[in-house]
């Protein structure tokens, strides 16, 4: 696991690190980057600095191919808060990706698990996914994979939890308008993909990021079965920080120190003398 907590530029990081995949994979037609993508409040800035990155030039998205975590159950996709019009509206509609290459689960399918299994198929037909970007719920939660989630789950229809309800009650009218259920990629879904970089901000996250890092392999925290995966990388800002021991913030702020001297000063907790384990 990287651990990179950061005091400021924590979304400009995790977008150039997405930049520097994509530009290292060398995408072609034949051969496009596929990468899985989340929505809510945390990604909005990174989606800014990767339209950003493309509006001047430095990265383009024609051989990307998309797959997004999840998406409502019965909420249309011309739906204001429908997760297919949040990506056409914040990422979709400002880059040069082709419509054919994004895929969103369809929360309207009659059939949700021939959904869900049309999904993998579809993920596996690619070639799986190359980097998966995510946030976490306050619960623990990756992509709609509440707590209790079977930790070798694949894409099926989940119920939200009353906490999640309350979390995401803010982009609707009022809490009895989020939709109870969700088609989310499962969490096996996630782990088969060859990178995990998840983004956590804010003190609601503090324990679920505690959870990730400190915590034993759990279904009650989704997120921990993170410490399994080959090639993750999680990214906080402060506050979200604030639940881990001092001295697991220095280990983990030396060794991105070690590999980055620029990174230094933002690093939450950089030690200025030498460390002892
Ligand atoms: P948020 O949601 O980005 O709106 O905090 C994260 C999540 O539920 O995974």
């Amino acid at each position: 696991m990287r651990f990179v907590s950061l005091y400021q530029g924590y979304d400009r990081w995790v977008a150039d690190y997405i930049v520097n995949s994509i530009k290292k994979a060398h995408p072609t037609e034949d051969k496009p980057f596929v990468l899985g993508l989340p929505t809510g409040g945390t990604p909005l800035p990174v989606y800014q600095h990767l339209i950003e990155a493309y509006q001047q030039g430095n990265v383009s998205f024609r051989h990307v191919t998309t797959f997004n975590m999840d998406e409502y159950i019965g909420l249309p996709p011309e739906h204001p808060q429908s997760y297919y019009h949040f990506m056409q509206e914040n990422f979709f509609k400002h880059i040069d990706i082709k419509p054919e290459n994004t895929h969103i689960p369809n929360g309207m399918a009659e059939d949700a698990e021939a959904e869900g299994k049309r999904y993998e198929e579809l993920i596996a037909s690619v070639g799986g996914i190359d980097l998966f970007f995510g946030g976490v719920g306050s619960d623990g939660h990756i992509a709609f994979n509440e707590p209790g989630s079977s930790l070798s789950s694949h894409t099926r229809i989940k119920t939200l939890t009353s906490r999640t309800l309350a979390d995401n009650a803010r982009f609707f009218d009022s809490i009895d308008d989020v939709p109870k259920t969700a088609l989310t990629v499962g969490i096996q879904t996630i782990m088969d993909a060859k990178e995990v970089i998840i983004l956590a901000k804010g003190l609601g996250k503090a324990l679920a990021i505690h959870n990730a890092v400190e915590g034993a392999v759990n279904n009650l925290w989704p997120i921990s079965i993170f410490q399994h995966h080959k090639h993750f990388i999680l990214v906080c800002d402060e506050l979200a920080s604030t639940e881990l021991k001092f001295k697991t913030l220095r280990y983990f702020a030396f060794t991105e120190g070690e590999l980055n001297a620029d990174l230094r000063d933002d690093l939450v907790c950089y030690p200025r003398g030498s460390i002892e384990n």
